[in-house]
């Protein structure tokens, strides 16, 4: 082979494998965009994924908050007394929707205790007036709310209250109960919020 005829020959070997990188990068290109269009990012699927939560530590009176979606899911360990408190009549003479039939719930939350188990109450803490975050007036008689105050929950942004089972009182800017998600148990104190008892 002639020197002319070698480079000929090294100048096509070259051109044929920079075409065929060229292809493979161009459809890798337009591969990764296709497929991040399909696919739910991470935060998008964490964002959307039921939460557990063990509530053996949580003591009877206390709340605690978990995040589900984006929003505060408030669980309250109701004592005996709180229970009690929610058949009151002087109480339910107050509450705007007292059988939750306008208010947002599972039906098998949609009863007095608003819940599964009535010790264990699941709310999403998101006030239904313009969405602030109430606040935990547990103690009865409380300085602000006054002497007749059994208990519940306060939305400082306009003044909303809500009994120990999120129903509304009448006379608030809040127009429905606080809302409960969808819920199970896996063992006995350990709830998953964000898949329906219904569907265990
Ligand atoms: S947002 Fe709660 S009372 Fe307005």
């Amino acid at each position: 082979m002639s020197e002319a005829e070698q480079i000929d020959n090294n100048r096509r070997h070259f051109l044929v494998a920079a075409t065929t990188a060229a292809g493979v990068i161009g459809a890798a290109f337009t591969a990764v965009p296709f497929l991040a269009s399909w696919k739910p990012s991470a935060r998008a699927q964490a964002l959307g994924a039921p939460v557990e939560q063990d509530l053996s530590k949580l003591e009877p009176g206390a709340m605690i908050k978990v995040s589900w979606r984006g929003q505060a899911i408030f669980i309250v360990h109701r004592t005996p007394q709180m229970l009690a408190e929610l058949e009151n009549p002087s109480l339910l003479a107050r509450l705007r929707d007292p059988d939750s039939k306008a208010s947002l719930q599972p039906e098998y939350a949609k009863n007095t205790d608003r819940a599964l188990k009535g010790e264990y109450l699941v709310l999403i803490g998101v006030c239904t007036h313009l969405g602030c975050a109430p606040l935990a007036r547990f103690s009865p008689q409380d300085a602000e709310l006054g002497a007749d105050w059994p208990g519940g929950f306060y939305c400082p942004c306009h003044g909303s209250k809500f009994d120990l089972s999120g129903r509304v009182y009448k006379d608030v800017p809040a127009p429905t109960n606080l809302s409960v998600p969808p819920y199970r148990f896996l063992a006995e104190n350990v709830v998953q919020i964000g898949v329906d008892a219904e569907a265990a």
